[in-house]
C-alpha cells in the first residue's frame, strides 16, 4: 500500500530524536515519531511504572528471558539477575562478539536508563574529536541550550558533605586525593531537590532506592519530561510507540518510504506499514541508525551510501573496575544510586581518564568502590551487515581495549598503592577480572558526522536524510556523552530547519 505520508519523520527518541522532533514542530513541520519501545507512564501492578534494580522483573528488560546485569556478579555468585518473561523492557543489552552494548528501549531512549550524569566535555578535547565544527559556536550557544533544556543542575555542596547517602563518594574523593588526584563534581539531569526531601522521607524514593539502568520511578528528568514534552506541545509532534523501522527506501520523487512493523509489548506482530515522508531524521542512536544505514546500502534499497556509514565506531573509552576498601573505610549501606562525583585525571598525558565514582547500592555495606573510568582510546570498530540475521555486526575485538584498560589500570593502581588497598575481582562475571572491558554504556560512532554525513549529519548520497544521534561522533568524547549529542543535534538541526527545511512544509 502507499501507506501514510507525514512530512517530516524522526526514528527513536532519545537525545538526538528529541531535539530534533522539537525544532521542526516549533518551526510549524508536522512531525511523526517511530520509537520501537513503549511509552513508560502506567504504573504496574506494583504501583510502580519501571521495577527497579533489586527486584527486577519483565519490564527491566528488552526480550530476554533473564536480565543481563553488568554487575551481575558477587563473591562469583549470579546475585542480581532474575528469570523473566520476554517483554518490551526498558533496557538492552546487545550482545556482538566481543562487546556488548547496553542501550534504552523506550519514548526517551538512553534517557530512560542511564545515570543522568550531564557533562559538557572539555573544549580542548572536544576540538580535537570534532576539528570542523566552530568550538565558539557550540560552546556560547549549543551546549547552554542543550544543558538548560535537558535542566541540568549540580548538587548542593553543603548537602553533599553531610549525608549519608554520598559517603561512598567521599571515601573515594580522599583516596583519590592521597593519590594526589583531584575530583569535581558532575552535573545532572536527576532533581537534587528531589533527592533531598527522598532523603528527609517527605518524597517517593529513587534515586536512594537503588533506582537507575531499569529506569527511575521518582526525580529524573529523563527527555520524556523535558525535550519530548516540549515537542508533543508544539501541537505538531506525534509519537508512535512499539513501532520498529526496519527499511527505508526513497521513490522517484524524492520522498522516503518507511517500512514499520507495529508489535505489542509481548512480542506479536501486529501490523506491518507503509510511511513515507520528505524529510527523514535517524535518531535511533549509535546501533540503530548505522543498522538502518547499513541494511538500506548493502541490500540495495539506498544504493548511494557510501563506504562511510559503519565506520568510527567505540565505546567512549568505558572500562569498569572497583576496589576493595579496608575496614575501617566503610562505603555505606545507603549509596544514591545518582553519581556526583568523579575523578578527573584527564590531563594526563600518559593516560587522560575521567572516573566516575559510581554506586553499588546493594543495601548492604560491601566496603567497595566501584567506577566507570572513560578513556581515550584510538581503536575503532566497525559495522557490517550480516545478512543472514538481517542485522549489524559489530567487528571489534577485546584486545582493541588493551589501551583502555591500561588507561584506567594506570590510575587506579596509584589509588591502590597510594591507600594500600586492591582490586576486587568477583564482580563482572565468573572469571577472576579485575576490569570489565567487554560492555559499554557509551556506544559512539558508525555514521560519523564529515564522513557518512555533511558537516551538519546530512547523509552523504542522498537528499533530506539526516542522521541526529550519537552515531555522529567518532568513537570517544571523554565525558558521558548525552549533553554532547543533545547540543550536537541542536547545532545541525537549526541549520536543517533554515536550509532544506524551510517553508516546504508549514500549513
Ligand atoms: P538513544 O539510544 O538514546 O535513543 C535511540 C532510540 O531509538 C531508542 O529509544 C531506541 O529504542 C530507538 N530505536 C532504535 N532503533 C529503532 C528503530 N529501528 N525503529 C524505531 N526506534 C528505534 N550518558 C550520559 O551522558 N550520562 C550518563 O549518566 C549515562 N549513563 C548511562 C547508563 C546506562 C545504563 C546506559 C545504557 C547509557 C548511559 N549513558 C549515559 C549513555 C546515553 O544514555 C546515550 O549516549 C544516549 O542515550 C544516546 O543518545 P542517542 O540520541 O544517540 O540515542
Amino acid at each position: 500500500s502507499d501507506g501514510t505520508f507525514v512530512p517530516a519523520v524522526v526514528v527513536g527518541t532519545g537525545y538526538g530524536a528529541a531535539v530534533s522532533a522539537l525544532r521542526l514542530g516549533e518551526a510549524g513541520v508536522s512531525t511523526l515519531m517511530l520509537e520501537m519501545g513503549r511509552l513508560w507512564n502506567q504504573p504496574g501492578p506494583d504501583g510502580n511504572v519501571f521495577s527497579g534494580m533489586l527486584r527486577p522483573d519483565k519490564r527491566s528488560s528488552w526480550f530476554k528471558s533473564r536480565t543481563e546485569a553488568p554487575l551481575g556478579s558477587f563473591l562469583w555468585l549470579d546475585v542480581a539477575n532474575r528469570d523473566i518473561e520476554p517483554y518490551a523492557g526498558v533496557l538492552d543489552r546487545v550482545n556482538f562478539d566481543q562487546m556488548s552494548v547496553y542501550v534504552g528501549r523506550g519514548v526517551g531512549g538512553g534517557s530512560l536508563v542511564n545515570g543522568g550524569m550531564a557533562v559538557t566535555p572539555r573544549r580542548s578535547y572536544f576540538e580535537e574529536v570534532l576539528p570542523q565544527v566552530d568550538a565558539d559556536e557550540m560552546y556560547t550557544k549549543y551546549f547552554p541550550r542543550a544543558n538548560s533544556t535537558l535542566r541540568v543542575k549540580t548538587i548542593d555542596k553543603a548537602w553533599f558533605e553531610e549525608t549519608e547517602w554520598y559517603t561512598y563518594a567521599r571515601v573515594s574523593r580522599r583516596q583519590a586525593s592521597n593519590a594526589g588526584l583531584s575530583t569535581t563534581f558532575v552535573p545532572n539531569v536527576y532533581d537534587w531537590d528531589h533527592m533531598r526531601r527522598e532523603a528527609d522521607g517527605t518524597a517517593a524514593r529513587s534515586a536512594l532506592a537503588a533506582e537507575v539502568i531499569y529506569g527511575n520511578n521518582h526525580g529524573k528528568v529523563s527527555l520524556d519530561k523535558s525535550y519530548l514534552a516540549a515537542a508533543l506541545g508544539t501541537g505538531k509532534v506525534t509519537i508512535e510507540t512499539l513501532h520498529q523501522v526496519k527499511a527505508i527506501r526513497q521513490r522517484n520523487d524524492g520522498t522516503y518510504l518507511l517500512t514499520v512493523e507495529q508489535k505489542d509489548a509481548g512480542g506479536k506482530l501486529l501490523a506491518t506499514k507503509e510511511i513515507s515522508c520528505r524529510h527523514l531524521f535517524l535518531g535511533a542512536g549509535s546501533l540503530g541508525s548505522t543498522e538502518l544505514l547499513l541494511r538500506a546500502r548493502e541490500t540495495g534499497t539506498l544504493p548511494n551510501l557510501g563506504s562511510e556509514i559503519g565506520g568510527g565506531w567505540g565505546p567512549n573509552g568505558n572500562i569498569m573496575t572497583a576496589r576493595a576498601n579496608h575496614v575501617w573505610n566503610p562505603t555505606g549501606s545507603h549509596q544514591s544510586s545518582i553519581p556526583a562525583l568523579g575523578i578527573d585525571d584527564w590531563d594526563n598525558p600518559d593516560a587522560p581518564v575521567f572516573a566516575e565514582i559510581a554506586p553499588l547500592p546493594a543495601g548492604l555495606e560491601t566496603w567497595v568502590s566501584l567506577y566507570l573510568a572513560i578513556t581515550k582510546n584510538p581503536e575503532r570498530g566497525t559495522f557490517v551487515y550480516d545478512a543472514a540475521e538481517d542485522r549489524a555486526d559489530l567487528r571489534w575485538t577485546r584486545e582493541q581495549n588493551a589501551p583502555a584498560v591500561a588507561a584506567a589500570k594506570s590510575l587506579f593502581d596509584r589509588i591502590n598503592r597510594a591507600n594500600t588497598t586492591m582490586y576486587r575481582y568477583d564482580l563482572f562475571g565468573k572469571q577472576l577480572k579485575a576490569f570489565a572491558d567487554d560492555f559499554c554504556y557509551h556506544p559512539l560512532g558508525g555514521c560519523v558526522l564529515g564522513k557518512a554525513t555533511d558537516n551538519y549529519g546530512r547523509v552523504t548520497g542522498y537528499e533530506n536524510l539526516y542522521v541526529t544521534d550519537g552515531s555522529l561522533i567518532p568513537g570517544s568524547i571523554g565525558v558521558n556523552p548525552f549533553v554532547t549529542i543533545t547540543a550536537l543535534a541542536e547545532r545541525n538541526v537549526e541549520r536543517v530547519i533554515r536550509e532544506d527545511v524551510k517553508d516546504s512544509h508549514r500549513d
